[in-house]
Order: C-alpha cells, then sequence, then structure tokens
C-alpha cells in the first residue's frame, strides 16, 4: 500500500457482539513442543508479481493497469515504474535459493493476469505460462509450499478499457483467468488466495484515485466495482474447486487488508468497544473490513454500510449475494497496525489517536502496533470461524548498506519480534493461525511509494540487482528454525513491555 494514502478510518457505532470465547483445543495442541507454534506452521514470505517481477513488455506480456499509470506524471513516487523491479523474472531462481537458505516452509506468490493472458480473457501467452511453471517447480523442489494469489492488483488494461471492475462481465473474466490456473497449476498449487486486499484494488484505485488506474468514480459506480468484485471472487472459488485437479487437496482462502482495532484495556467493556469497531462501517469509504467480508462470508452485506450508501447502493439479484458467499477454507489478514478503542462516555466506541511522537514505520501510516496481531485474529476468528493465515506482516525502514557492507535493520527485528510474540499470544488462546507471511523477501516496488519504501529481509541494489540479506534475514532464520520458541526465551532477550509507549 502507499504513503499516506493509508489513512483508514473505521469510526464508531454503538452495538457490541457477545464475546466468543477463544477456541481452547487449538491451543493445547499449539502448545505441545514447548511454544505457542504448532508443528505445521506455515512460516513464510510474500511478495507479489508486479511488485518484483519487472520484464514488463518482455515475452509477449500485455500491459496491466499499473504499467499504465506508472508512466502518468506524478502518480508514483520520483516517476518509479515496475517495468524492471526486482528483475525476479529472470533472476527468481537464486530468490527461490535465498527462500530455502532461509529455510521458509511457503511462499506467497501472486500472478500478473496479463502474462499469462495478454488481453486478459481469449488467447492464452504460453511463455508467461511457462514462466510460472518454472517458477513453481523451482519453489517445490526448494521443499516450499507455494501459496498463489490469483489477482495482487495488475488488472489486464484491455479489460479496464471494456470497463473493468464496473462491467458485470468482470466476474466473468476474472473465473475464465481463474480457469486457466487451475488447469496449469492446481497439479502443483493447493494453497490459493482469490484475491488481495479489495480496499486497495477498488477503493484506492477507482474510488480515491492514488492507485492505478488512478479513478475517481462517484460513490455509486465504487460500489458497482466493489460488488463485481466479490462476486468475481465467488466464482473464482466455485472454478477453482470444480477444476482442480485434486479438489480435495485445494485450500482457498481471501485476503483483507484488515483494519485492526485494539481495546485501549483489558477491562470488558473495551474489548466490546473494539470489536463492534473493528466490524463497523463508519463513513462513505473503503477502510472498513465488514463492507468487503460480510458478503463473502456471511452472504449479506451490513447494514450500517447500506445506510449510508443510501440510495447509491446498487440494484442487485438477490442471488449475486449466494454467488459471493462461497464455502472457504481459511482467511487471510494483512496486518500492519491497530487503532485504539475504548467505551466512550456515552457507551459508544470512542477512538483514541495516536500520541504525539509515538513510533512509526517508514511508512508514515503505520504506527508500531504490535497488539494487531493478537485482537486481529482473535475478533476475526471470532466473527467469521475461519483458520487464519497472516498473508502480510512487515515493516518499512530507509535500509541502506553500511560502512562494513552489510544491511543492518535492527527496527525490523524489532518489529517482528514484537509482532510475533502478540501473534505466539493469539494461538496461546486458542485462535486457530496456520501461518505467517512476512513482507517481504524483497524490497521490492512499493506501489505509489516507488523504491523509496523498503520492505525486504533482503536489501536490492536497484542499480545492479546485488541482493543482500539484512540482519533480520538471519534473525528470521532462527525463529523458523526453533518453531518460534526462541522469541519467548527470556536469557536472549528480557523483553519489558511489547507495546512501545
Ligand atoms: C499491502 C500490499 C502489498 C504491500 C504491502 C506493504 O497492502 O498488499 O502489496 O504493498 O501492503
Amino acid at each position: 500500500m502507499s504513503g499516506l494514502s493509508r489513512r483508514h478510518f473505521l469510526g464508531a457505532s454503538a452495538g457490541t457482539l457477545a464475546l466468543a470465547t477463544a477456541a481452547k483445543a487449538a491451543a493445547k495442541a499449539g502448545a505441545k513442543g514447548g511454544g505457542p507454534f504448532p508443528k505445521d506452521f506455515l512460516w513464510g514470505v510474500a511478495m507479489s508479481a508486479y511488485q518484483v517481477e519487472g520484464a514488463a513488455y518482455a515475452d509477449g506480456k500485455g500491459q496491466s493497469v499499473w504499467d499504465v499509470f506508472c508512466k502518468k506524471k506524478g502518480a508514483v513516487f520520483e516517476g518509479d515504474t515496475g517495468d524492471v523491479a526486482c528483475d525476479h523474472y529472470n533472476r527468481f531462481k537464486e530468490d527461490v535459493a535465498l527462500m530455502k537458505a532461509l529455510g521458509v516452509k511457503s511462499y506467497r506468490l501472486s500472478i500478473s493476469w496479463p502474462r499469462v493472458l495478454p488481453d486478459g480473457i481469449g488467447a492464452s501467452n504460453p511463455k508467461g505460462l511457462d514462466f510460472y511453471s518454472r517458477l513453481l517447480d523451482e519453489v517445490l523442489k526448494a521443499g516450499i509450499e507455494p501459496m498463489c494469489t490469483i489477482f495482487h492488483w495488475d488488472y489486464p488494461q484491455a479489460l479496464y478499457k471494456k470497463g473493468g471492475w464496473l462491467n458485470r462481465d468482470s466476474a466473468d473474466w476474472f473465473a475464465e483467468y481463474t480457469s486457466l490456473l487451475a488447469d496449469k497449476f492446481s497439479d502443483r498449487v493447493k494453497l490459493w488466495a482469490t484475491q488481495n486486499e479489495p480496499q486497495c484494488f477498488i477503493g484506492m484505485a477507482l474510488l480515491d484515485g492514488i492507485h492505478a488506474p488512478g479513478d475517481k468514480l462517484p460513490f455509486a459506480q465504487y460500489l458497482t466495482a466493489a460488488h463485481n468484485g466479490m462476486r468475481a471472487h465467488g466464482k473464482a472459488v466455485q472454478v477453482l474447486r470444480a477444476r482442480a485437479k485434486d479438489p480435495k487437496a485445494m485450500s482457498i482462502g481471501y485476503v483483507v487488508s484488515t483494519q485492526v482495532t485494539k481495546p485501549a484495556t483489558d477491562k470488558p467493556e473495551d474489548v466490546e468497544a473494539a470489536r463492534a469497531a473493528i466490524f463497523t462501517v463508519g463513513y462513505r469509504g473503503e477502510w472498513n473490513n465488514t463492507w468487503w467480508m460480510d458478503p463473502v462470508l456471511l452472504g449479506k452485506y451490513p447494514e450500517d454500510g447500506l445506510a449510508l450508501a443510501g440510495k447509491d447502493m446498487p440494484k442487485f439479484k438477490a442471488s449475486d449475494l449466494e454467488e459471493m458467499k462461497q464455502p472457504l477454507d481459511w482467511l487471510g489478514l494483512n496486518l500492519y497496525k491497530a487503532e485504539t478503542v475504548r467505551q466512550g462516555a456515552d457507551g459508544k466506541p470512542e477512538h483514541i489517536p495516536v500520541p504525539s511522537g509515538y513510533p512509526r514505520a517508514g511508512s508514515d501510516w503505520q504506527p508500531i502496533t504490535p497488539a494487531c496481531m493478537y485482537w486481529g485474529p482473535r475478533y476475526m476468528y471470532d466473527r467469521y470461524k475461519l483458520p487464519i493465515y497472516v498473508t502480510e506482516n512487515g515493516l518499512a525502514t530507509r535500509d541502506q548498506v553500511f560502512l562494513d557492507g552489510k544491511v543492518h535493520d535492527p527496527q525490523r527485528v524489532d518489529f517482528m519480534h514484537r509482532y510475533l510474540s502478540e501473534l505466539g499470544r493469539a494461538l496461546k488462546d486458542g485462535v486457530p493461525v496456520r501461518g505467517y507471511y512476512v513482507w517481504s523477501l524483497l524490497d521490492n516496488f512499493e506501489w505509489s511509494d516507488g523504491y523509496k519504501q523498503r520492505f525486504g529481509l533482503v536489501y536490492v541494489d536497484y542499480q545492479n540487482q546485488k541482493r543482500i540479506p539484512k540482519d533480520s534475514f538471519d534473525w528470521y532464520k532462527k525463529v523458523i528454525a526453533t518453531n518460534g520458541r526462541n522469541l519467548f526465551d527470556k536469557t536472549a532477550v528480557a523483553i519489558t513491555q511489547v507495546t512501545p509507549t
């Protein structure tokens, strides 16, 4: 996500839901073996096609909206583009070798839709398909389980010209694309995510105009696009299950930009106020959870959102909601930060602003709030009752190569230690978290922030494509090797307080 844009705004409203108790059985299972992380926990790293691949015009690839958007004056920091990015397209073997050295169990990647279907539908591109085939083989050869995101924002320009997500047919286009992936890759990929963060590829892209294609549509049209995006998700799930080589092996999820709230104190009234806030649509915009999750997971739009949408809500067939709500195997939470909420004097949730001078990431939108890793999974599990993958979590820092030739990133190590401690706490309390993916393995193209923000465990020198593992790489390697037990080793570091003050 990018810069100033990742403002979020849950707003506050009345109403609380009963506190569901965490699943104690899962906690017990996880606790066996000396730490909260279960034996088969998937420690991973995540990247996405446009952010790392480069080769934007190679081997018959079609254009994506990002290819076009990056060329618009002022759209991206310093005019950066993903034309070359990390040149992962040509260097994927070196990058998979880095993953293997790190010891990760899983790699979350995405497929570039216009690379495999240059016009979005119709004729496929054999060279593009071949790239992913070779990449998947390499990943599997390294003993790493691929998690494949079908769509991580690089929408085909050809389909955008046909109306993109505004066109009702867009759900069928997405289903056609998904069929191709199921046919070609379901022999090797079991873990599938349909879409990454609808808040961004619909909201930031089509309402705010700060992500590709850069439109500022009227609210009613934005809601139509969101509606079709969720229909597309549902159709993709159906297609994956119908066409998979081994349907029983399929494990399918949906990934959201989770807008987390955390209670100001452990008092039940604050816990319930933060719960009410996390499931509130508080304003006419994309930064909420339930607008994107309730239709897909519960088969209905949230009432508060419908009230805010008013006459702008598109008319749709009742069967659309059935189409959206397909059985899922897991929920993917991208977790970066939390807002603090308490019960206000009027009994309603009250959002507490981040104190002045509070620790922040290189990206201004991210205050260091480890508790998002506890409360995000916990509230989401209580409501949607699905196992969880933390599909992204990470920190941008202004890394550089030091005089000794190494890249020291103590902030990232400290950040991950704090955040993973809180994730461990969620597991101890019984939230079924199945895996954790660091954003990201490599520094890469951070959307409209260009190459300014570095999120990698591995530094990339964009002048010569040299990769230099940072200190955090070695640190994460130990976390994986000990299955997270070292995080709780009091002799390694005496943690005084997980949440910074
Ligand atoms: C997420 C995006 C990912 C990356 C991180 C920092 O919102 O899914 O591509 O930009 O933010």
